[in-house]
């Protein structure tokens, strides 16, 4: 792993660019293209490390899938043709893929181990282990199921009512594919609404779910169908270029066919609140996921307040955004963000350490961090703590520090956005 050294300073970017795929929306048309009886074809899937670990672990459940580039073909027999994989399944650094594989394996036939990357070891899997139990689920795991290595023997599944702890999308997600092998209706109740993908696909795969604000009820028993899913680009990974473009001196970057699905575009009410020069044109919203172009140019920046039920919005931004803040007059607060603290790394802690290192006020709270700026940042040896959301934010600093970053481990960025140095070079010439 060889470290990267960048210097983009007083750079300004201009262009257009398609970013890669939805992380999310990837994950779940392998999943649900392997829970489909026929042919499902994928256009615009992202082929990151993490999405790469779901195909795999279907394929080794005998699904018939071939990738090409951002083109997948699943060909399935339905779940109840999968095969008990001969070893153990790898998550590499995805929690959707270990979460999501949970609560589905958790009423299928199949017995499992899932394991994964030091990451994966580290990260809560009991917040769907407790609700899958409650539901009739079989696991054994490692401090009974907190942490990976974890094996699944599927089980007849009962149907649950159930109020969610936490705000996740995988928590959800994982309760929902269970709830379709469980006999009965389930109900969930969110806390806060979260990206719910898993229910606009199951309802374009055939599904029949019931959704009232934070109310989800489902029926088992439900087969779902084959369809053509079509993949918009990831607003998460646009997001490093709209600060990009926010942030250094006279830009303008324009990002086509970005996912504009309402809880996940956080990033883009906080761009406004801040005064960012951001238009939205060629929208599309005729089908499940709506679309549309974005526009970003160099602004003066003001700071802003971010907390309460935009967290789960913008929640895998919140790197970015604490980078932006730095350039913003006054203190941005972030607050209800303790979510940060599971995720790839100690998202918090790994923010404000890295960000301090360039000379940024910055420090952290309980629930999120406080950020005072404009601040003129200087170069220096950064850390990725293997996330790639960590990477790309301290490759984006390199806008606006005076002298060279130096990045320990850019390969962990391939986990989502695999032609990020590209785009950026692209975007720099
Ligand atoms: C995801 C849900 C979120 C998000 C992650 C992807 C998903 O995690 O941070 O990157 O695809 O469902 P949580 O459910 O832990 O909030």
């Amino acid at each position: 792993m060889a470290n990267k050294t960048i210097n983009f300073e007083n750079q300004s970017l201009k262009g257009t660019i398609k970013v890669p795929g939805d992380k999310s929306i990837s994950h779940r048309s392998i999943m649900f293209g392997s829970m489909a009886e026929g042919t499902t074809n994928v256009t615009g899937f992202l082929p990151g490390e993490d999405c790469l670990s779901t195909i795999a672990a279907f394929k080794q459940m005998g699904v018939k899938i071939e990738q090409n580039g951002t083109n997948v073909k699943i060909e399935s027999r339905g779940m109840d043709a999968w095969e008990e994989p001969k070893d153990i399944l790898y998550m590499g650094n995805s929690g959707t893929t270990t979460r999501l594989l949970l609560g589905l394996l958790a009423g299928s036939h199949i017995h499992a181990v899932l394991t994964g990357d030091e990451s994966i070891a580290k990260r809560p899997m009991k917040r769907v282990i407790n609700p899958l139990r409650e539901m009739n689920a079989q696991f054994s795991g490692r401090e009974d199921g907190q942490f990976t290595p974890i094996a699944v023997k599927g089980s007849p599944l009962n149907a649950i009512e159930y109020v969610m702890p936490v705000a996740s999308a995988q928590v959800k997600s994982a309760i929902l594919l269970a709830a379709l092998n469980a006999n009965g209706t389930t109900v969930i109740h969110e806390v806060e609404k979260t990206r719910d993908h898993t229910e606009k696909m199951l309802k374009q795969f055939g599904v029949d779910l019931n959704v009232e604000d934070k109310k989800i009820s489902i029926q088992g028993g439900q087969k779902l169908k084959a369809v053509k899913v079509d993949v918009p680009s990831d607003i998460s990974s646009a997001a490093f270029f709209l600060v990009a473009g926010a942030i250094s001196p006279n830009s303008e970057i324009t990002l086509k066919n970005v996912g504009l699905n309402e809880t996940r575009t956080g990033i883009i009410d906080v761009l406004q609140q801040m005064n960012a020069q951001l238009t939205i044109s060629e929208v599309d919203d005729s089908n499940p996921e709506a679309i549309g172009t974005l526009t970003i140019k160099t602004s003066d920046l003001k700071a802003t307040v971010i907390g309460g039920d935009i967290i789960p919005r913008l929640i895998d931004e919140i790197p970015i955004i604490a980078l932006l803040a730095t350039q913003a007059e006054g203190t941005t607060i972030i607050k209800d963000a303790e979510e940060l603290k599971v995720k790839e790394t100690n998202r918090i802690d790994a923010v404000v350490d890295e960000l301090k290192k360039l000379g940024a006020n910055i420090e952290a709270t309980d629930d999120g961090m406080k950020i005072t700026g404009p601040t003129k940042l200087s170069g220096a040896s950064l850390r990725t703590y293997g996330d790639h959301r960590i990477g790309m934010m301290n490759a984006i600093a390199s806008l606006v520090t005076s002298g060279a970053i130096t990045i320990d481990d850019p390969d962990c960025i391939a986990v989502s956005y695999p032609t990020f140095f590209e785009d950026l070079q692209k975007l720099s010439q």
